[in-house]
């Protein structure tokens, strides 16, 4: 070696969100709030959307109190007309999303027997469709600047099968192979497409999971940690697919889930 060494790269900046919009559907409650309390404490400037006002107003008004800057959008995502006007107004606080997180979701948990048409439509659109379209019409203005980040929202049920969950879980499978797709189409742009596979999490959507005691005992067994998973668990897997440090990270599906998937 010759000359003076050159200095360690100063790695904090590659999980820095300064500068950055994220928008975060679903942010209102759960696993889409906890991701955006995280893109807000590594610098991101947060427009959650979802159909409750009530429910985004508080989230905005909590994350504001905890010192970040957050703005909301009501939208119903199952309205495929009404995308277009979400993704508009979601620039209208703080400018174009560089980053947009698709977290909203439900589990209307039927036997097979009884899935109607509105119950498998409303899954497939909310968590498969809209993360797609919604997508969609961000991508012009990430394009322009070269630099965008797509979050998508999998599960255990995106490679494995649970009982009474069956558009749910096709829904789930859906997502793996959208971020792919999604990678495939836009990441030669800047823009990456992953998705985060979460355990078990204790929201509303899973409180019938989490007031089974004989159910958790078997998933507490069934994952590596031996616990499920806690809210905190969520940050560092988005900051890290939502920021610089993940440019050449895309197209896949990073479970968080205490290792269940790996037993
Ligand atoms: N909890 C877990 O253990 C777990 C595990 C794996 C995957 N996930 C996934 O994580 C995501 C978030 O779920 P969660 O567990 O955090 O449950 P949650 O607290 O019930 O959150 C669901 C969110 O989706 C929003 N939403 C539902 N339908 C909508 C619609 N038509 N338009 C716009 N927003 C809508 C809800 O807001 P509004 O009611 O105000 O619209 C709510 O904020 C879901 O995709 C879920 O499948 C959760």
């Amino acid at each position: 070696m010759s000359g003076a060494a050159a200095a360690l790269p100063q790695t904090q900046a590659l999980f820095s969100l300064a500068g950055r919009v994220a928008l975060v559907t679903g942010g209102a409650s759960g696993i889409g709030l906890a991701i955006a309390r995280a893109l807000g404490g590594a610098g991101a400037k947060l427009v959650v959307c979802g159909r409750r006002q009530a429910a985004l107003q508080q989230a905005c008004a909590a994350i504001s109190a905890q010192g970040g800057e957050a703005a909301f959008v009501v939208g119903d995502l199952a309205d495929r007309s009404a995308i277009a006007d979400i993704a508009i107004a979601s620039a209208q606080p703080f400018g174009a999303p560089d980053i947009v997180v698709h977290a909203a979701g439900m589990n209307r948990r039927q036997h097979w027997t009884q899935v109607d048409d509105a119950a498998w439509d409303e899954q497939i659109d909310v968590m498969l469709a809209a993360p797609f379209f919604l997508s969609r019409a961000l991508v012009p203005a990430m394009a322009a600047r070269g630099w965008g980040r797509i979050l998508l929202i999998a599960s255990l049920q995106s490679s494995r099968a649970f009982a009474n969950s069956l558009p749910y879980g096709a829904a789930k499978g859906g997502v793996v192979q959208l971020a792919r797709a999604m990678a495939e189409a836009w990441s030669a742009q800047g823009i990456t497409a992953n998705a985060i596979a979460p355990g078990f999490f204790p929201t509303a959507l899973t409180e019938a999971v989490f007031e089974d005691a004989s159910r958790l005992q078997a998933i507490r067994r069934q994952t590596a940690c031996g616990r499920t998973g806690e809210m905190a668990d969520l940050q560092g897997a988005a900051i890290f697919l939502a920021s610089p440090a993940s440019a050449y990270v895309t197209g896949q599906t990073l479970y968080v889930d205490g290792g269940f998937s790996a037993k």
